[in-house]
């Protein structure tokens, strides 16, 4: 691949940035000065001016976030910073999206690509991805609050019930839950309707995939069949 057009696949900067950098020598890949063309499946590091870049294959991208608490997942936030923020740069100016939506105050793992048909797959009603939640609720709760969830509870505003596909409680305040569907606030929703309330929300797993193996608000790369 030419190494102008690999550069701005990058997020590096514009075409002419980027021939600029390479024309000065500032751009070092695997840790040696370029060739005109090269094997973009090669490459392991990206150097610019002496700064690592974080090296996203091409043309599709897949990223494991650790989202913390107060970021939003929106590019144009209203309250907090953007949960894109987290990402280097160049990254950045990529046309990323989440897949899915966490709320401001929910933490755990979220996907991160540019590849639309993949987010499509993951967030399409009828394929059904389980997500799965650890939720602190305010009240006690025994397995009485598991069974309701599982039968189905009427959420405000619908007109069939949804239920989880599996809740179980490891102690009063403390309940595993996993739904199929991505309804907004739909953890929330389900806990109000099942009579209690959510004090604190983080995603354990999306499809088979978690971010706990991470530091908070830090990033991997991933492949999709990590996921699905
Ligand atoms: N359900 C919610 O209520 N909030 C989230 O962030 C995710 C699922």
């Amino acid at each position: 691949m030419d190494i102008i057009k690999y550069l701005q696949a990058q997020g590096i900067g514009s075409r002419k940035e980027c021939r600029e950098l390479v024309r000065d020598g500032r751009v070092l890949i695997n840790g040696a000065v370029p060739a005109e063309h090269i094997d973009e499946h090669g490459v392991e590091t990206l150097h610019i001016n002496e700064t690592a870049y974080g090296v996203m294959t091409l043309p599709y991208f897949y990223l494991a976030l650790h989202k913390p608490e107060n970021v939003e997942t929106s590019h144009k936030p209203s309250h907090y910073p953007s949960v894109f923020s987290l990402l280097p740069a160049n990254v950045q100016r990529l046309k990323i999206q989440a897949v899915g939506r966490l709320d401001a105050d929910t933490t755990g793992v979220l996907i991160i690509t540019n590849d639309g048909s993949f987010n499509h797959r993951l967030t399409a009603a009828k394929n059904q991805v389980p997500k799965t939640y650890r939720v602190t609720l305010k009240h006690p709760a025994d397995d009485d609050l598991c069974t309701r969830l599982r039968a189905g509870v009427l959420l405000a505003d619908e007109q069939e019930t949804v239920a989880a596909a599996e809740a179980v409680l490891t102690d009063a305040h403390t309940l595993h839950m996993t739904i199929t569907s991505g309804k907004y606030h739909q953890v929330k929703r389900m806990i109000a309707a099942a009579g209690n309330r959510v004090e604190k929300l983080h995603r354990t797993l999306f499809g088979q995939l978690t971010a706990d193996d991470l530091p908070v608000g830090q990033w991997r790369r991933i492949t999709p069949d990590e996921v699905w």
